[in-house]
């Protein structure tokens, strides 16, 4: 069955009869799905709230090339979400929730992904190891257990509803992206009219589905595992804004040890370029004293050192 609110028209009057009174949303027991879900996964949200990614994104620390490879993740993953609601829009566990007019994402990160990598962005972005991971599972839970489904669109749809305006409002700002939206559709729910009615509204549909008790803990564990997959995303977008910094550091040559991957060193990108030996001074002086003649030259010469102060000295 697909949504019985076909129009947003219909949705606004359905958040008037049903949500618009605030007596209704006390008309909830520990045992509804809508409980469950937010109790048993409290502790996830907190971690997901703090994962460094997280923190910095909300101190606008943020610069375009992580935020373009962070709206690239979300391409993915709501690709993968929105093509297991489809699938699952009539099955029983999953039809009541289903609302692409009013949440689905895909449409808006393509526009968010047309404006930052151009027209030809298909060919410039890939998956993420991470972000395939989470993928996957989105498909495996879709194919083989569409009753987990909810887990995935509740962590997703209800955090984005809830913070999204100020997440666009810091991108907006950190980024200097236009406010008219451009780069930022992903964060705008145009056919959501109020989002927290909206969201007591979908609590009240997964409240209705027809689930015993086993099930829904199912579903919490599974939504524990969408945190686990969202942080997981998160953690390697740190780790790919760390090594962004560094290479960003204005006019500066990166400080290396000589150990690591010799293709980052920026003079070895220079070297293929030209097609010459390597011009980094730093690996020029290591490859040298790897030669045993120069080693036993450099001995004789610090022995001979040692021998002219010590006569000076006597
Ligand atoms: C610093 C980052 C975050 C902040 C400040 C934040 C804040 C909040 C707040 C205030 C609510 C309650 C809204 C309400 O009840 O109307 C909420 C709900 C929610 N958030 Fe977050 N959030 C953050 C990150 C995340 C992340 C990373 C996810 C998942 C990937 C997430 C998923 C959710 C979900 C699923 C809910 C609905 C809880 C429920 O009512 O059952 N949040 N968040």
């Amino acid at each position: 069955m697909a949504s019985d609110l076909e129009t947003s028209e219909q949705l606004d009057e359905a958040e008037k009869n049903s949500y618009g009174e605030p007596e209704q949303e006390n008309h909830t027991s520990p045992t509804d799905l809508s409980e469950l879900l937010k109790e048993g996964t409290k502790e996830s949200h907190d971690r997901a709230e703090n994962t460094q990614f997280v923190k910095d994104f909300l101190k606008g620390h943020i610069n375009k090339e992580l935020f373009k490879l962070a709206t690239t993740a979300l391409y993915f993953t709501y690709s993968a979400l929105e093509e297991e609601m489809d699938r699952n829009k009539d099955h029983p566990a999953f039809a009541p929730l289903y609302f692409p007019m009013e949440l689905h994402r895909k449409e808006a990160l393509i526009k968010d992904m047309e404006y930052f990598y151009g027209e030809g962005w298909k060919d410039q972005v890939q998956c993420s190891e991470a972000t395939r991971t989470y993928v996957e599972r989105i498909h495996y839970v879709g194919q083989n257990e569409p009753e987990l489904l909810v887990a995935h669109a509740y962590t997703r749809y209800m955090g984005d509803l809830s913070g999204g305006q100020v997440l666009k409002k810091v991108a907006q700002r950190a980024l200097k992206l236009p406010n008219t939206g451009e780069g930022t559709q992903f964060y705008l729910f145009e056919n959501v009219t109020n989002a927290q009615q909206f969201k007591q509204f979908y609590r009240a549909r997964m409240n209705a589905l027809d689930l015993d008790r086993k099930t829904k803990d199912k579903i919490v564990e599974e939504a524990n595992k969408a945190f686990e997959y969202n942080m997981q995303v998160f953690n390697e977008l740190d780790k790919i804004g760390s090594s962004l910094t560094e290479e960003a550091q204005d006019g500066e040559v990166p400080v290396h040890d000589g150990k690591g991957d010799l293709s980052k060193c920026p003079y070895y990108a220079a070297k293929l370029g030209a097609g010459e030996g390597s011009g980094c001074p730093f690996h020029q002086a290591v490859a040298l004293l790897r030669q045993p003649s120069l080693q036993l030259v450099l001995a004789a010469c610090v022995a001979l050192a040692a021998g002219l102060v010590a006569w000076y000295i006597l």
